[in-house]
This record gives structure tokens, sequence and C-alpha cells, in this order.
């Protein structure tokens, strides 16, 4: 899992290890000042100490600088939050403890939009590690392919902008969604000021128009919020696809979710979905959906997947699309 140190190893090593790696692999290109902070991090021994001292799931860079954010108000430099650790630890160890890495980015929908529209309408949405439920959102956002221009059913809801490499099957028009609900191990509310800020606290900063983006969804989102149920992907997801109209496609997708969940129960998972006889549609990163490895171009190239087989790969935050010839 990125950004997570290895138990087994040394943890005050393995976790200057993972900032360091975290810097180099996946801030570098997306966010200077995350990666400067992270190597910051990574030579700072009071504070690798203090993030050893955490569980290891609650050691990722996401978490700490989103965690640090949160309580400071603004993106944290090495010095704020050396401080933060020196004063208000009790705080910031509660935050991380509790909060989780649960970025929802709506531009993913320009993403899985291609895919959504090859099914036959009306569609039934189940999305699983839905955070706050952006994605279930997808036929009110308009979409913007390089000039190719669909409008969503909401006319003030944000329009996203992805860059077609190569041809895409763009549809004509965006499709009719009957249904959708979410299931999230720990849902976030779109209507809840708390849960919004945490959402903004984990972008990073530097990454162009991604907050505004969210604040545009979340806008959409509360006109009529998405239904995200509290559950595990591994238990839920048959009693809430049971629970969607037959007459429409059942649809169940994913996008940067089973990174989060062990291989072994991925295999479980995958084996639920194929029960479920939905179409299911899934982005991730290359291997995380067994088959989808793929020569990753950058450490963030997620891989389409149609029912498990490759059909296209995409920037994690979907802001380019490339389809499988
Ligand atoms: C990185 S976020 C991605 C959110 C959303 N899919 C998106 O692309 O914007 C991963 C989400 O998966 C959820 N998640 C992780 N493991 C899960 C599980 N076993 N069951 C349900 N949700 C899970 C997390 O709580 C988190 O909200």
């Amino acid at each position: 899992m990125p950004g997570v140190a290895r138990s087994g190893d040394d943890p005050v090593a393995a976790v200057a290890q993972t900032y360091r790696t975290f810097a180099r692999q996946e801030a570098r290109g997306r966010s200077a000042a995350y990666e400067a902070l992270a190597e910051s991090v990574a030579g700072d021994a009071t504070l690798v100490n203090f993030i050893a001292s955490l569980p290891p799931a609650r050691r990722q860079p996401n978490l700490l600088f989103a965690a640090a954010r949160y309580l400071l108000g603004t993106p944290p430099g090495i010095g704020p939050l050396r401080e933060l650790v020196r004063q208000s630890r009790p705080e910031l160890t509660q935050l991380m403890l509790t909060r989780r890495t649960q970025t929802n980015e709506p531009a993913r929908c320009a993403v899985l939009l291609p895919a959504l529209a090859q099914l036959p309408e009306p569609l039934a949405l189940v999305e699983v590690g839905a955070s706050a439920g952006l994605n279930l959102l997808a036929d009110r956002y308009s979409y913007d392919y390089a000039g190719y221009r669909l409008a969503g059913r909401d006319p003030d809801a944000p329009t996203l902008r992805c860059q077609p490499r190569g041809p895409v099957p763009l549809p004509p028009r965006v499709p009719a969604v009957a249904w959708r609900a979410g299931l999230d191990l720990n849902p976030l509310d779109v209507t809840s000021d708390e849960d919004v800020r945490w959402l903004s606290c984990l972008v990073w900063p530097g990454e162009g128009d991604r907050a505004d983006r969210l604040a545009a969804a979340v806008a959409a989102a509360r006109r009529d919020p998405p239904e995200v149920r509290r559950g595990d992907l591994l238990t839920g997801l048959p009693a809430l696809a049971a629970q969607a109209p037959a007459d429409a496609t059942l649809v169940v997708y994913h996008t940067s979710v089973l990174y989060q969940v062990a291989a072994d129960q991925r295999e479980h998972f995958i084996r639920t979905v194929r029960g479920l006889g939905a179409a299911w549609l899934s982005s991730e990163a290359p291997g995380i959906v067994p088959g989808t490895a793929a020569p990753a171009r950058d450490g963030q190239t997620c891989v389409l997947a149609r029912d498990g087989r490759p059909i296209g790969c995409a920037d994690s935050h979907g802001t380019w699309l490339q389809w499988r010839p």
C-alpha cells in the first residue's frame, strides 16, 4: 500500500524511507510543497519518532499532512509541523487515529463516463469505497473532453475537464441514472462542514484546480446528497446491490480504493462482484486488480478495467484518459 511503512521493518527507518519515497515518487511533479515537506520529515528524528509511535496504518504522509493542515488551517511547512508535534501532539495524534485518507476526486467520473455510457440505460450505480459519494454523481456533472462537451443534469454542477489521449469512445450524451448508492468503511457526509473541511485538507497544495473542483462538486452534492452507507466492501456489497431496481443495469465500480484492501481480500471482493452478475468497472493502480498490470508511465497512472479486463488507462485524478486499441 503506498505511503505506509512496512511492518516487520525497523519502524523508525521504515517511516523515514516511506516519507522519502512519497516525496520522490508521489509528490514530485504534483506538489513541490509536499515533496519538500516529506523530504524534511524524513530527515527529522523527532518527527520520524512521533510518526513511528503511531500504528502502522496511521503513518502515511497524506494522513499526517492533512491532519496538520486541519489543525493549522493552512498547508504545513516543516517549522509549523515541528511546532504542532511539540505543542499539540495529543490533538494531532487523535486526528490521525480517527480520520482516514479518503480523498474524493470527482474528476474520476470523466474517466468512468465513456465506460458507463457503453452500458444499457438506465443505470443503477453502486460505488464501493465511495468516501463522500462525489463519484456517484456522474450524470450531474458536465464534461469537456478537449472541446467535446457533454451537458450534465445539474447545470450548476462543475464541468470536469479530461484530455483524451488518442481515440476515446466519447458518448453522445450523459447516461441516465435510475438509482445510486455508495458503500464505505467510513462515509463522509457532504452536508457536514467538518467532513468537507477534512476532504479539502486531503487536497495537496499546488494541485491546480482540485480544491475549486472539490468545492463545486460538494455544492452540487449538497443540493441532493448521494446515499453512502457504512459498510465493508468485503461483506456489505451483495445486500446493497440487491436493493438496486431490477429494470436498471447494475454497475459496481471503484476508483483508487482496492490499494487500501489487502491483496488476498481483494480476490475475495472480486469473486463477490463477479457473482452479482453486474457490470464491474475499476480504475485502480496497475496490478491492483489482478490481470491489469501494465507498464506504469508514472506513479499516477490508473488502469480502467471492465469486468477485470483493461479497457484504458488514465491519470489517477482524471485529467487524461487513453483508450485501449
Ligand atoms: C482514496 S479514497 C477514494 C474515494 C473515491 N473512490 C474516489 O475515488 O474519490 C478510498 C476510500 O475507500 C474506502 N475504503 C477502504 N477500504 C474499504 C473497505 N474495505 N470497504 C469500504 N470502503 C473502503 C475508504 O474509507 C476511502 O473512503
